[in-house]
């Protein structure tokens, strides 16, 4: 007689995973274009809350039972919490912080994922022992190297360089694979395996610790990305255990882009994945090359309005100062103020400039600038020369010569914008701070070069005052 109760419900369930499956698919599909990003986010998010609250009501487990009410409550009551601390948190950050909340909620699905398969490890109904090894060890390391990352784009966490870490990870590298073995080919979960999967857990969380460390100067992009589809795989994993076909999909969906990315990001460096990962890369401190350092020499703001007011074609090149000065607006009011006046205004973006993927894209979309005028480091660089005035405004990495002509530097082999090729630079910074990967930028000695020190914003709205004055 349940039988039949037992079918619908089942069905339904089915039906709510690929409809959830579905809006999964257009989110992400949706999320490719800056208009259409933020019903993108909808989309997906509601395909998650249907999976949850179906999941909620009619899983069943291999006995038939269902969820009891009691733990049904528990996981509202978290959820809620949750739900809450979420929407604050998402609320009170500033923009210029989100990189380091992107990397920390990245660290809880790989945390999730890890207890996850900590928990189920000895669940005799558990037959996916390799899935739910697999889950504990990419969840750990995406928890714990998330948690690096998270602190060291907030700047309290150095790069810790050693030529020994090579070995080091190497050897923990071996350790897990060997733990992950043995508890493969030991037949019952033992007495042992129980004390032998934490240990597993606690290599994995220091294997996350140790791989992302030494990690640092220009490379952080990529780790980011990698870190990220690592999530997404131990969530896959994780529905594995559960045969759950949205947890399934939502991981492998989130672990492919990630994968992607972590691709683009590599292209964008000029590395191989490899190199990032066990060469230990770009740490912050090195001074490029053994060059004469020449002068620095200002531009007043007078000086700045009339090259920029009677030039034809002005190139912005956008960093992680412009993020940090919040001054995108003004910005976009400095370009539509030439614009007006006849002068031609594009965009530079670099894949990595900012601090997270698609950074400048996001900031200037916020201030409204049509997106037609942001052009691809690829597409912008033949043109540099023809340029008239090439503006950085809180940019440094993304622009350092040292990444063609200097052979030692950190960043060496990492395509940069050509801003050193247009007619004029004015570069747009504080002071003589330099860029995340630490090194000296012998673009602002540069004999077409002029440096407008201040706060981006502050600059860029006394630039406009004094253009509309002209
Ligand atoms: P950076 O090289 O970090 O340089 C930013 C510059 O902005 C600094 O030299 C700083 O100089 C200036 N600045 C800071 N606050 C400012 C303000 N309020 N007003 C004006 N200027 C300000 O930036 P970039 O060129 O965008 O390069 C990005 C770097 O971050 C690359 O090395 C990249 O690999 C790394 N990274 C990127 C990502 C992603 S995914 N995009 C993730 C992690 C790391 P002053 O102190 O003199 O003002």
């Amino acid at each position: 007689m349940t039988d039949n109760t037992i079918d619908v419900g089942q069905i339904v369930l089915d039906f709510s995973y690929l409809v959830s499956a579905i809006l999964f698919v257009i989110g992400l599909k949706l999320l490719s274009k800056p208009e259409s990003a933020k019903r993108g986010n909808l989309y997906a998010a509601t395909g998650m809350v249907l999976a949850m609250i179906t999941t909620l009501f009619l899983h069943k487990d291999i006995q038939g039972n269902s969820i009891p009410l009691t733990n049904v409550l528990v996981i509202v009551l978290v959820i809620s919490i949750g739900t809450v601390l979420g929407a604050v948190i998402a609320r009170k950050i500033k923009m210029t912080a989100m990189p380091q909340l992107v990397s920390f909620y990245n660290a809880t699905g790989g945390a999730a994922s890890a207890l996850v398969a900590l928990m189920e490890f000895s669940n005799p109904d558990n037959s996916s022992i390799l899935v739910t090894l697999l889950g504990l060890v990419i969840g750990s390391i995406a928890f714990s190297g998330s948690m690096i990352a998270y602190g060291k784009l907030d700047g309290w966490i150095k790069d810790w360089l050693s030529p020994a870490m090579k070995y080091v990870n190497l050897f923990m590298l071996v350790l897990v694979t060997a733990v992950v073995v043995y508890l493969m080919i030991a037949a019952d979960p033992l007495i042992s395996s129980s004390v032998l999967i934490y240990i597993l857990f606690i290599i994995s969380l220091l294997y996350g610790i140790f791989f992302v460390m030494p990690i640092g100067g220009a490379d952080m992009p990529v780790v980011i990305s990698l870190l990220n589809s690592f999530t997404g795989i131990a969530a896959a994993m994780a529905g594995f255990i559960y045969k759950n076909q949205a947890m399934i999909l939502g991981g492998i969906l989130v672990g492919a882009a990630g994968t992607i990315l972590t691709i683009l990001m590599c292209r964008a460096m000029n590395r191989s994945l490899l190199n990032v990962i066990i060469g230990a890369f770009g740490g912050g401190g090195a001074v490029a090359g053994n060059r004469e350092i020449g002068i620095i020499k200002e531009i007043s703001l007078s000086d700045a309005s009339i090259l920029l007011n009677y030039a034809q074609k002005v190139v912005i090149i956008p960093g992680y100062g412009l993020a940090a000065a919040q001054a995108q607006h003004v910005c976009s009011e400095l370009d539509a103020l030439l614009t007006e006046r006849g002068v031609e205004v594009k965009y530079a973006i670099h894949p990595v400039a900012g601090r997270m993927p698609g950074h400048m894209n996001v900031l200037l979309a916020e201030a409204d600038v049509p997106y037609e005028k942001l052009v691809e480091m690829d597409d912008i660089n033949p043109q540099m020369p023809g340029i008239d005035v090439a503006i950085v405004i809180g940019a440094n990495d993304v622009v350092n010569p040292a990444a063609i002509d200097d052979p030692s530097g950190p960043i060496y082999g990492m395509p940069i914008i050509n801003a050193h090729e247009a007619k004029n630079i004015i570069v747009m910074k504080r002071g003589m701070g330099k860029g995340y990967a630490a090194i000296e930028n012998y673009l602002f000695y540069g004999d077409k070069t002029r440096m407008l020190f201040g706060n981006a914003k502050d600059s860029l709205q006394k630039l406009v005052a004094e253009i509309k004055n002209l």
